[in-house]
């Protein structure tokens, strides 16, 4: 992005600085501090990283105000509507939508990379059958460094490219791998003939003892999951695994340390968190007395899947996951959901309340997204590695970006130091 000359001036004391104002292509502008601790010996301070911009990208773009969200200049709605996870796939990775050859391509190479080195089932096997997936899903991850080592150096391009498609191909296998050891089921092997949405319904639902057809509505229902959660720019996890990356850490590492940041209640596993508040509500008479509690300062509770670091109005992904929620349990039959009759009421009654109002609280994408997927069979604890794997795409395109960016450096913050000044030891018979 060409830099403007414009500045902003800084002044400390009796002397000024001069700051560079970078221009975005769209956004606000962005203040230049990266000379400021060399030339006037301060930091700037910044926890939770509310006004800093830690990268340039040109990945996703949100304007929290308008409640858009963007994927390479595409608005999500379009694509929700008219493409698949994979073109939106191919479209994060490579910054353009592909041609007819290039997606037959691009998913070629996917399929052909859905099953996982044969040895890697004696992983599941020493976990816990209780443990959660997502705990199996980072150690996995993490583990894949150590069986595709020809897929570590992150200096060859080749190598980051198969590394790419090897974790966007074998993650949703690792998930149903995850799953079907939790329920003591025979792991299905992955079905190159289904659509990517598709063949992780049948490794998740398939058992080896009858034939499982995969119903199209609910793989087309799974695909618009996938491509809502594909990627949220510069998000807890995301910046993880840039932060992991920026040390040259493997790509199968940096995947697994997003994985790990993804599981907190706050970011990923709001949906599974979501959906166990919404059946503890129970029924309608009940919202009343959870709104009084997330209201209440002296109550750590608070409305899960509402709320957003960087949308100030409707999450645009909440809004289709509601359509689909809808869709869904109509096409199931299952209208008279209670859970969903409980969700709207509560967003209704929250959208009308001066301090949702007020503090700008919307539902997230996390709100409805619980709801459609309890409705196809999954189990709450599915919810979050879900996220994950449509997020993986994501993570691995930020990745890419990151290490070819010329500016890159090992991310390393600095901090106010509130601790003890200089003092000598003391032995402990004088303490
Ligand atoms: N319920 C009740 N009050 C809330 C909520 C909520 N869900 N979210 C924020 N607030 C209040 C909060 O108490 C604070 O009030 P005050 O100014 O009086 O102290 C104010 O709103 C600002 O909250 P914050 O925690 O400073 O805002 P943040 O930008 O740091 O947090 C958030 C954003 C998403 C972590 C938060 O809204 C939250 O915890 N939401 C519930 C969890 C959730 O749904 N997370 C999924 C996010 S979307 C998917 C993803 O990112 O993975």
């Amino acid at each position: 992005m060409a830099e403007d000359t414009k500045t902003a001036t800084l002044s400390l004391g009796n002397k000024t600085y001069d700051l560079p104002i970078l221009k975005p292509s769209v956004g606000p502008d962005v203040l230049d501090i990266r000379k400021l601790y060399a030339e006037a010996d301060v930091f700037t301070y910044d926890p939770g990283f509310t006004s800093t911009a830690s990268c340039d990208s040109a990945i996703t773009y949100i304007d929290g105000d308008k409640g858009e969200l963007l994927y390479r200049g595409y608005p999500i709605e379009q694509l929700a509507a008219k493409s698949h996870y994979l073109e939106v796939c191919y479209l994060l990775l490579y910054g353009e939508l592909p041609t007819a050859a290039q997606a037959t391509d691009f998913e070629t190479r996917v399929t052909r990379h859905t099953m996982v080195h044969e040895q890697m089932m004696n992983f599941f096997r020493g976990f816990r059958r209780d443990a959660h997936p997502m705990a199996i899903m980072t150690g996995v991850m993490g583990a894949m460094s150590a069986f595709y080592h020809d897929s570590t150096d992150i200096n060859d391009p080749w190598q980051r490219e198969v590394a790419a498609i090897r974790m966007i191909a074998k993650v949703p296998t690792i998930a149903a791998m995850a799953y079907k050891y939790s329920i003591g089921q025979p792991f299905v092997y992955p079905k190159n003939s289904l659509d990517y949405a598709g063949n992780f319904l049948h490794m998740c639902f398939a058992v080896p003892c009858e034939d499982y057809v995969v119903d199209p509505i609910l793989a087309k229902a799974m695909d618009r999951i996938m491509m809502l959660h594909a990627d949220h720019e510069q998000n807890a996890s995301t910046s993880t695994v840039r932060l992991a990356g920026s040390s040259g850490a493997n790509p199968f590492a940096c995947i697994a340390a997003g994985i790990a940041c993804l599981w907190g209640p706050a970011h990923g596993g709001a949906n599974q968190a979501c959906l166990e508040m919404l059946r503890e509500i129970g029924t309608v008479d009940r919202i009343p007395e959870f709104i009084a509690r997330a209201k209440d300062k002296n109550d750590p509770f608070r409305l899960m899947g509402f709320g957003h670091r960087v949308y100030k109005n409707f999450d645009p992904r909440a809004k289709v996951m509601k359509e689909s929620a809808d869709e869904v349990l109509g096409l199931l039959g299952i209208e008279d959901n209670e859970t969903l009759k409980v969700a709207k009421e509560l967003e209704r009654i929250a959208l009308e309340d001066p301090y949702f109002v007020e503090k700008k609280l919307y539902p997230n994408v996390d709100f409805y997204s619980g709801i459609i997927l309890e409705a196809m069979g999954f189990p709450t604890s599915m919810f979050t590695p879900i996220f994950a794997i449509s997020r993986t795409v994501g993570w691995i395109s930020q990745w890419k970006e990151m290490l070819s960016d010329p500016t890159q450096k090992i991310g390393r913050p600095r901090q106010r130091y509130t601790g003890a000044p200089q003092r000598d030891y003391v032995p402990v018979g004088a303490r």
